[in-house]
């Protein structure tokens, strides 16, 4: 180094804070600096995911500047070199008790009975920073209280501080503007507009963040006292975005559930439905003691665990491996997964097991891609959606996705049939015809090179594959990653669909990664612990896996065993003799009703093992009570593959137990024990065997700087022999080594260019997908959430109505080769002519009744015809 060398440029700045200084970063504002290094400036309308508004002014302190010292609002200004800060002098105690006392002046101070009291900001700071007592006496405003202004939420106007909190979130985070500041002056309130109300996927954030007790939740009104209220930390398990929560109980139940701010998953927000099926837990309809049945049809009858545990033994090690079958098992945690693949594939040895329903995408597709998280969303070059509605089916990840789209400009590509709840986002949106989004994305790719599209191709406008084309060319010439959000858009089309339009996206450019939009909360988990026909736990492959497994187990299957579809076909067939369903309902799940109402009826032995009663566990001659949400502890794993912390905090139901722990039994009444007493010995024991999980320890996972969880990436974990190869002339060690993490690649279908629909007397292709609030078991059970379940209807182009001579509203015969549905119509010009949708599980036989499994592989979509009610 020479004399002349620069020092090393400072990156932050220094900040004096009540005679103390601090390092701050800049841009940061100084509300945040002060409460990062120990100072807690007060606020009501600051909130750190929302952009500043200084709109209360609690938060004034007095800041130097060329004048001297000044009262600013902390929570609108960017740290300085050399600024100094005064929180607590005599001008800045002035204004808090003015800001105080305004406040006070309309507030109707019914803190006794208000929901807020004893976790209030207002009451707090009044106590800590505010007069001693008020100078006004006049009469204080009175409204109408409180006003439902949507089915979850209610509002108390007097007791509102008009912080714009909740209207900020509502337009600028969910995009909902659905909440309002009305009128002027002293008259200004916060409401919704007569005919619009607050019908949002995402109130309860609102209610969460409003820092008085103006927005309360109708679950939570008057349920408990902050005070009685007992809390852990958890995950949310009702989709696989897995946002991290509090769960809150009093008198051993759940009362409400809070977001955590986790940065790289759900930023503190919840969707409603996560927010509020805690109801299920500890709804009269939960399952609380065995059943069997003497024979199919006859009456159930409680019995003792231990009678029901002999009876599945025995009746299981009366058949061959072959013969035996397990399906589901999505919604548990990682470590009752292990349990039950152990149980399958070691002490049964049947590799007939899948955590899938036929209605996802295989797991070769799923963990085959190279792979995105979450925040690589807000720093892709290009966004494509490929696959479900998120607002739909992953509330959160929309979120997330918006930010992406509107604070960070980033250009989505939307592939889909109709509109979604992403559409108003997307740069361009790609509307193909059902079951040809491989050949419309094929044509985006080809206009990306320079190929521009001349005609529609695969439904899609030519210039809406020129344009999307052009948003991916930019961000394949900055070298910038383009992240793909894959599912499988409809249940009525093919999945590998989609998984060759990802393999052509893929094509185009390699720095395309994959965020999997799976469809159940924790199937990454499912299928790390190896719930897939062909796979063993850690994204091996039984050929690779099987020496490590049988060294460590003892045993594994012997050849690759059936998907659901393909167990539900040998079950109709007779074939498997024996079903067992962990937490499944294929009546209602799977894309083919007819295939599984006959495996149910034809089925020999059918177990369930399950929290609520669906369509296919009542008649099971074994159902088992399992303990649900909250009733048990262990660790899930969310859509990018990372591990977070399950915690139990309330008694199970009745004689409910984990998963896990039947499973255990089940193995030692077969003859294997696995030695497991607490659930941290599973877990500890997936971080021991499990390649992918050698990190994830109970330990590890109990850390609080793991607090956000473990990203288990196959990459970064064992990807080659660990042991060393012997020495030359050194005895080869028998020990088995630790099996490669496998990508399995996915496989290409057969090309669909070219495809044109065949103008036939099934004119309409049907699209199928889930919607928030359906007809599902927890939904149902969670009363709150019950009622805004939608009835279903078959949706259609006003156009294809006319061309039938129907109006919407009629009852109309949805008709395929395979079963119909009678519906009324809902006419919606968003979606093309030509289309039929039908939301799934919305109507207690839905629109699974009308997919055949076999028609999907060959044809690659459903086909139906509208038949007047009036001629049925
Ligand atoms: Fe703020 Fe609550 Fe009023 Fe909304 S209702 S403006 S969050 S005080
Ligand atoms: Fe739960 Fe999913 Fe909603 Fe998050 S987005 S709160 S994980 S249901
Ligand atoms: Fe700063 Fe409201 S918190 S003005």
């Amino acid at each position: 180094m020479t004399d002349t060398a620069e020092a090393p440029k400072k990156t932050t700045l220094t900040v004096t804070i009540d005679g103390a200084p601090i390092e701050a970063n800049p841009g940061e504002l100084l509300i945040a600096a002060a409460e990062r290094t120990g100072t807690y400036i007060p606020r009501f309308c600051w909130h750190p995911r929302m952009p500043e508004v200084g709109m209360c002014r609690m938060c004034l302190v007095e800041v130097s500047g060329p004048r001297g010292m000044s009262l600013q609002p902390a929570c609108m200004m960017p740290v300085a070199e050399g600024m100094v800060v005064d929180t607590k002098s005599s001008t800045v105690k002035k204004a808090q008790d003015g800001v105080l006392e305004f406040l006070l002046v309309n507030h109707p101070l019914d803190c006794p009975v208000c929901d807020k009291g004893g976790e209030c900001p207002l009451q707090d700071q009044t106590l800590t920073f505010g007069p001693g007592e008020s100078r006004f006496v006049e009469e204080k405003r009175h409204n109408e209280k409180p006003i439902p202004i949507s089915d979850l939420v209610l509002l108390d106007r007097e007791r509102c501080i008009l912080c714009d909190r909740c209207t900020r979130f509502s337009k600028e985070v969910a995009g909902d503007p659905l909440i309002h500041f009305i009128n002027r002056g002293n008259h200004t309130e916060v409401n919704t507009f007569p005919d619009d109300p607050f019908a949002s996927y995402f109130s309860g954030n609102v209610v969460q963040i409003c820092p008085v007790g103006a927005l309360t939740a109708s679950p939570y009104r008057f349920a408990a006292r902050p005070w009685d209220l007992d809390q852990v930390e958890s995950t949310c398990t009702s989709c696989a975005v897995g946002c991290r929560v509090v769960v809150q109980s009093s008198g051993d139940e759940i009362t409400r559930l809070q977001g955590v701010d986790s940065d790289p998953v759900n930023w503190g927000w919840l969707c409603d439905k996560g927010r509020f099926d805690f109801e299920s837990v500890s709804s009269p309809l939960r399952l609380s003691a065995p059943v069997i049945r003497a024979a199919r049809g006859a009456v159930a009858e409680k019995v003792s665990w231990s009678a029901a545990n002999n009876r599945i033994a025995s009746a299981l090690r009366s058949y061959e491996p072959s013969q035996i079958g397990f399906i589901g098992g999505a919604r548990l945690t990682n470590e009752d997964q292990y349990a039950y693949v152990r149980l399958a594939k070691q002490v049964l040895r049947t590799d007939n097991v899948d955590a899938q329903l036929g209605d996802g995408l295989t797991a070769d597709a799923w963990l085959g891609f190279p792979r995105a998280t979450i925040d690589d969303l807000g720093a892709a070059g290009a966004i494509v959606l490929l696959g479900p509605d998120l607002k739909e089916e992953l509330p959160v990840l929309f979120l997330r996705l918006r930010d992406a789209a509107t604070t960070k400009r980033v250009p989505v590509v939307e592939f889909a049939t109709g509109p979604t709840g992403s559409t108003p986002y997307a740069a361009a949106s790609v509307r193909y015809r059902p079951g040809e989004v491989a050949v419309a994305a094929k044509a985006v790719v080809a206009a990306a090179g320079g190929n521009p599209a001349e005609r529609q191709i695969g439904g899609a406008e030519s210039d809406v594959i020129n344009a999307a084309g052009a948003v991916l060319a930019k961000a394949i010439a900055a070298g910038k990653k383009i992240v793909v959000v894959l599912g499988r858009g409809s249940m009525a089309e093919q999945s590998a669909s989609f998984v060759e339009a990802a393999l052509s996206l893929r094509d185009a450019s390699p720095e395309t990664v994959v965020l999997p939009a799976m469809r159940r909360a924790n199937l990454h988990g499912a299928l790390d612990m190896g719930m897939a026909p062909g796979l063993l736990p850690g994204r091996v492959t039984q050929s690779e896996g099987a020496p490590w497994y049988a060294a460590h187990w003892g045993s594994t299957p012997t050849s690759v065993g059936l998907d659901t579809m393909g167990m539900l076909a040998a079950a109709a067939a007779g074939t498997i003799k024996a079903l067992v369903l962990l937490g499944a309902d294929p009546l209602a799940d799977c894309p083919d009703r007819a295939l599984a109402e006959a495996a149910l009826s034809k089925v020999e032995f059918l177990v369930a093992i399950d929290t609520l009663p669906n369509a296919s566990n009542v008649h099971a001659d074994v159902l088992l009570p399992a303990s649900g949400f909250a009733e048990k502890s262990g660790s899930t794993t969310n859509l990018e593959g990372r591990v977070t912390v399950l915690s139990s905090k309330v008694s199970a139901v009745g004689t409910a137990r984990p998963d896990w722990m039947i499973a255990s039994e089940l193995a030692l009444i077969l003859g294997v024990d696995f030695g497991y007493e607490l659930v941290a010995d599973i877990t500890a024991d997936i971080a021991a065997v499990v390649p992918t999980h050698a990190g994830a320890t109970p330990d590890a996972l109990s850390r609080s700087a793991n607090a956000d969880g473990i990203l288990v990436r196959a990459a970064a974990v064992v990807s080659e022999p660990t042991r060393d190869a012997p020495a030359d002339g050194a005895a080869a060690s028998d020990e088995p080594v630790v099996p490669r993490v496998v990508l399995p690649q996915p496989i290409r279908v057969r090309s669909t260019e070219g495809v044109v629909p065949v103008p036939d007397s099934y004119s309409l292709r049907l699209v199928t997908s889930r919607v928030l609030y359906d007809l599902g078991s927890i939904v149902q059970a969670s009363a709150s959430l019950a009622k805004l379940a939608r009835p279903a209807t078959v949706r259609l182009h006003s156009g294809e109505i006319e061309r039938h001579a129907m109006h919407p509203g009629d009852l109309v015969r949805v008709v395929s080769q395979h079963g119909e549905l009678t519906l009324p119509m809902e006419a919606d010009d968003q979606l093309p002519r030509g289309v039929a949708f039908i939301a799934w599980n919305t109507a207690s036989s839905g629109a699974n009744m009308l997919i055949n499994d076999a028609e999907l592989a060959a044809d690659g979509t459903t086909k139906v015809r509208l038949e007047s009610g009036r001629n049925a």
